[in-house]
């Protein structure tokens, strides 16, 4: 029996191998991790992740072919082929911070691997990572070798959260570089094997090393750069009295453009985009390609200026001031159907407002309390470094809270933010919403979910991106 094993039980480790164990009934796959809780969580019947469908994926497997464990060192030397899927997050300190990958978690599965086995591996890395990094990885292991070999392969992960299974079950490619050696070919085979078992054999690319791990980093800045264009012109379409969506729809029409990921939004989050994108534009500098590091740049410099724009439309809005007014969030992680608030745009939105001192009231459905006090007092960057967690500040608790229903969050606001497109704020019953406001109430739809026509008719003020702007916000002009 051909065994695998996952080091890191994340976002991607978890999904990504309760999926190969499922579809390879004869493969024996452990995902292990340095984290008890994460691992106990897995074991249990509340999974660490809410991801539609991955409950019963690992209920069918688990405890068959499918083991969670922190036995990190066992599993390690067990394995034929050892997929490392830990985070790779954008370093705060030192050289490079703000932008190049830190790869300290990378670096000490590499250590742990080459300390602990015994016999030939695969090496995969499973991880987004910056191009080259499988020279290091060989290097590390190597050195260390004690006359074992290990042939290194990329094989980067393409799914998005909230669909993760679907994309793991049905997945447009699966990417796989390795060396043009003998080695190299026979390794990109085991590993094309294991995948062909679902996948069908054409969509099953393989490439060198290095082109596997800069498409994934490729593949990330291309569809923020999409992202990013819509959200430049839905700032041009509330100028003009064009509307985003019939843009968008105009121009996904164009089979070279296509219609997918052209959603205006109040900007991008998750904990890829701009990770990666940084970590593109720090290779392009370190290779003296500074035209091309600040075409990237731009991508980022958009979305935090779709966040700001967002924000600075509610206070002006608002008479210029949302000092001691509640303000109803709706949605706080970075998409729907993930309770993952890394890098969500709901982060940088909230602390705008709390900077002009509004008294915030979120509701989510998968998000806890914790998590959103939490997120509201770390600084930019130190979600993926759990060594550098600050606690909760005192003053983020006060004017912060936490709303079972979407109701309670809206009773007594003067305006409602949605922040995430949760497909029950769709649905939500506005009229009943409408009466408990203050008024003028305002709803400011940071994607563009409710029908902005029979809002206004209830009597809301509402804002939506990249809509054909209310006459009330036409007289409150916005500072750029
Ligand atoms: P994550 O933080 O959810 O999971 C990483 C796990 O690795 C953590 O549980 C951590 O405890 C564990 N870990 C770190 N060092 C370890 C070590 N030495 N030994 C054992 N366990 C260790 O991260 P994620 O979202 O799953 O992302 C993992 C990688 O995949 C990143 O490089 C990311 O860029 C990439 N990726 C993520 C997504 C996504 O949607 N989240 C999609 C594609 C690629
Ligand atoms: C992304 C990539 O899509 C995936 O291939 C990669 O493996 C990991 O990074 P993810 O971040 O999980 O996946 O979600 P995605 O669906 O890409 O959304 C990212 C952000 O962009 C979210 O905040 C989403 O709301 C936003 N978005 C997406 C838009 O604002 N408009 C769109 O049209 C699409």
């Amino acid at each position: 029996m051909v065994k695998i094993c996952c080091i890191g039980a994340g976002y991607v480790g978890g999904p990504t191998m309760a999926v190969i164990a499922l579809k390879c009934p004869t493969i024996e796959v452990a995902v292990v991790d340095i984290s008890v809780s994460k691992i106990l969580a897995w074991n249990s019947d509340q999974l660490p992740i809410y991801e539609p469908g991955l409950d019963e994926v690992v209920k069918q497997c688990r405890g068959k072919n499918l083991f969670f464990s922190t036995d990190v060192e066992r599993h390690i030397s067990e394995a034929d082929i050892i997929f490392v899927s830990v985070n790779t997050p954008t370093k705060t300190r030192g050289l490079g911070a703000g932008k190049a990958a830190d790869l300290t978690y990378w670096e000490s599965a590499a250590r742990m691997i080459a300390d602990v086995s015994k016999s030939d591996k695969i090496v995969v890395e499973k991880s987004t990572v910056p191009v080259k990094t499988a020279e290091a990885i060989e290097k590390i292991l190597t050195h260390n070798s004690k006359g074992i070999k290990y042939e290194i392969l990329s094989n980067p992960e393409f799914l998005a959260e909230g669909t993760a299974i679907r994309d793991l079950f049905n997945p447009d490619r699966v990417l796989i570089g390795g060396r043009e050696t003998p080695d190299g070919l026979k390794a990109i085979q085991a590993l094309k094997s294991v995948y062909a078992q679902w996948v069908p054999e054409e969509r099953i690319l393989t490439t060198n090393l290095w082109s596997a791990e800069l498409s994934k980093l490729a593949a990330n800045a291309f569809l923020a750069q999409r992202i990013s264009s819509i959200n430049a012109m839905s700032a041009l379409c509330e100028a003009t009295g064009a509307d985003v969506s019939q843009v968008s729809h105009a121009i996904g029409t164009d089979t070279r453009i296509g219609p997918k990921f052209l959603n205006a939004s109040v900007g991008f989050g998750g904990s890829c985009f701009q990770k990666d994108i940084l970590n593109l534009i720090y290779i392009c500098e370190c290779n003296g390609l500074n035209e091309v590091a600040s075409y990237w740049k731009q991508v980022i410099k958009v979305n935090d200026y779709q966040k700001n724009r967002f924000v600075n439309r509610v206070v002006s809005s608002m008479f210029n001031t949302v000092s001691g007014k509640k303000i109803a969030i709706l949605g706080f992680a970075f998409k729907k159907d993930t309770g993952d608030t890394r890098e969500t745009p709901a982060i940088d939105v909230c602390k705008g407002l709390l900077g002009d001192k509004a008294k915030l009231s979120v509701y989510d459905p998968q998000v806890t309390e914790d998590q959103i006090q939490r997120d509201l007092s770390m600084s930019k960057f130190d979600w993926d470094h759990p060594v550098h967690l600050q606690p909760v500040s005192p003053t983020a608790a006060k004017e912060v809270s936490f709303a079972w229903d979407p109701y309670e969050a809206t009773k007594d606001a003067h305006g409602v933010c949605i922040l995430t497109e949760w497909d029950e704020f769709k649905t939500l019953d506005f009229q009943r919403i409408f009466k408990q406001m203050q008024k003028p109430a305002f709803v400011f739809d940071g994607r563009n979910v409710v029908d902005v026509q029979k809002l206004r008719e209830i009597g809301f003020i509402v804002y939506s991106i990249g809509k054909p702007l209310d006459p009330w916000l036409k007289d409150m002009p916005v500072m750029a």
